[in-house]
């Protein structure tokens, strides 16, 4: 009898749960390019959030939905209560990941599978740097550096860049690489309320849409920043979350670098060439987010092309090393969860009204202080050297 009743209760609940229109709607405006807050409050009341909100309050079990948000400390530092740390598979409390799917949410992606396979992925551009009239390690010179090795790469791109450069997008898309959500401004995740993290990920895919007429299906949590709660919330809205290989490490901590000096950047080039040995198959993290970053994922390419027919490793973006599609639909044409879903197309959106980019010129100053987000990682790379990291609570530091 219980059972029934329950399915009843479920069926009940199901029937009046709200869909998760697909393909979004487009935004009114789109949030600001400030990373160093969150998404303000009134773009959290536009449809495209409270849609998805209503949607991932239905489906979501209560006891991930539940979970309280960490406290923000910095662009990669939130404090997580120590003692739910690991219940709640806190990737910064020892690197905890979900390697088996559950009802509440899709298994974490954190490899490819097989030998001698790299998947390959860059972080937080688009990002454009131009001097004297030439792309100077940055997105469009990464891809250059791609294309003349017919090598594809998975892109997480962060919202705030994309709306800057938009055309970076549809040309990285255009030339078959994978565009993946690497949130709006690059918040740490658990930090945020449910609405904040549904926002993040929402303009953000809306984003990829308008630029490119599909939906990823894979995102990464800025800093690895996640927890069951926000695992539970992204596979709600379709979402595979993506980490990347820490067994044996594949950060090239390129982003994590206090001095942008030649001797840093070659530095990492060397521990990256390390990486160049027959092994299981793994998923790399390095960044095209400022000309430091972008010009060591260049160099570390070149290195690739010197080895020739050394090299032993196929390189290719995540969604092919895990043989699956990237995108919903496998392609342009995105499918509705529902049949009453509207048809629209990436064209019928041209009629929304839109805000213009509130600072649409690229950063090219100090190479790796390109962002607020870099300059927040190097102070807590300092606070790591420096052992302060210890309190009442467990402050978990990440160097993403
Ligand atoms: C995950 O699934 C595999 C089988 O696919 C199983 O061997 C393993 O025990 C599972 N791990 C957990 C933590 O449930
Ligand atoms: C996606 O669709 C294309 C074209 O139909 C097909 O060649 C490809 O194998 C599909 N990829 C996956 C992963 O299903
Ligand atoms: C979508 O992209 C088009 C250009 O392809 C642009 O004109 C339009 O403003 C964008 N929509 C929004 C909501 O920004």
């Amino acid at each position: 009898m219980l059972p029934q009743v329950a399915s009843l209760i479920l069926l009940a609940a199901t029937a009046i749960a709200a869909d998760l229109p697909l393909p979004p709607p487009m935004p009114a405006a789109w949030p600001p390019t400030d990373e160093a807050s969150p998404i303000p409050e009134n773009f959290l009341k536009d449809p495209l959030v409270t849609t998805a909100l209503a949607y991932v309050q239905a489906t979501v079990p209560p006891q991930y939905l539940n979970i309280p948000p960490s406290q923000y400390k910095s662009p990669c530092v939130a404090t997580y209560p120590a003692d739910t740390a690991a219940t709640n598979c806190y990737w910064p409390n020892n690197l905890c990941v979900r390697t088996n799917d559950t009802a509440g949410f899709k298994a974490d992606v954190v490899s490819c599978p097989g030998d001698n396979v790299w998947g390959l992925t860059y972080d937080d551009g688009p990002t454009v740097n131009v001097v004297n009239g030439q792309n100077q390690n940055d997105t469009p010179s990464l891809r250059a550096a791609l294309d003349a090795m017919k090598l594809k790469a998975t892109f997480f791109i962060v919202g705030a860049n994309g709306l800057q450069n938009p055309e970076e997008i549809k040309k990285s898309f255009a030339e078959g690489h994978q565009i993946g959500v690497h949130t709006w401004t690059h918040y740490p995740a658990t930090s945020l309320t449910n609405a904040q993290f549904v926002a993040e990920i929402k303009y953000t895919e809306a984003m990829i849409y308008n630029a490119t007429g599909s939906l990823p299906i894979f995102w990464r949590p800025p800093c690895g920043d996640v927890d069951d709660r926000i695992r539970a919330i992204a596979t709600a809205l379709g979402y595979s979350t993506t980490l990347w290989t820490t067994t044996p490490v594949r950060d090239s901590t390129d982003a994590d670098q206090t001095d942008a000096s030649p001797a840093t950047s070659q530095k990492i080039v060397d521990t990256v060439k390390t990486w160049f040995t027959a092994q299981k198959s793994f998923i790399s993290l390095e960044h095209d987010i400022s000309p430091f970053t972008s010009g060591i994922a260049i160099n570390v390419l070149n290195e690739v092309k010197a080895a020739g027919a050394n090299f032993p490793l196929k390189m290719m973006p995540v969604g092919t090393c895990l043989n699956q599609p990237f995108y919903r639909g496998n392609g342009t044409t995105p499918t509705s969860s529902t049949s009453t879903a509207p048809s629209a197309t990436p064209t019928s959106v041209s009629t929304s009204t839109a805000s213009s980019p509130a600072s649409p010129s690229p950063t090219s100053g100090s190479p790796i202080a390109a962002s607020a987000k870099s300059a927040g990682e190097q102070v807590m790379v300092n606070k790591v050297a420096a052992g302060l990291l210890v309190g009442v609570a467990a402050l978990f530091a990440l160097a993403v």
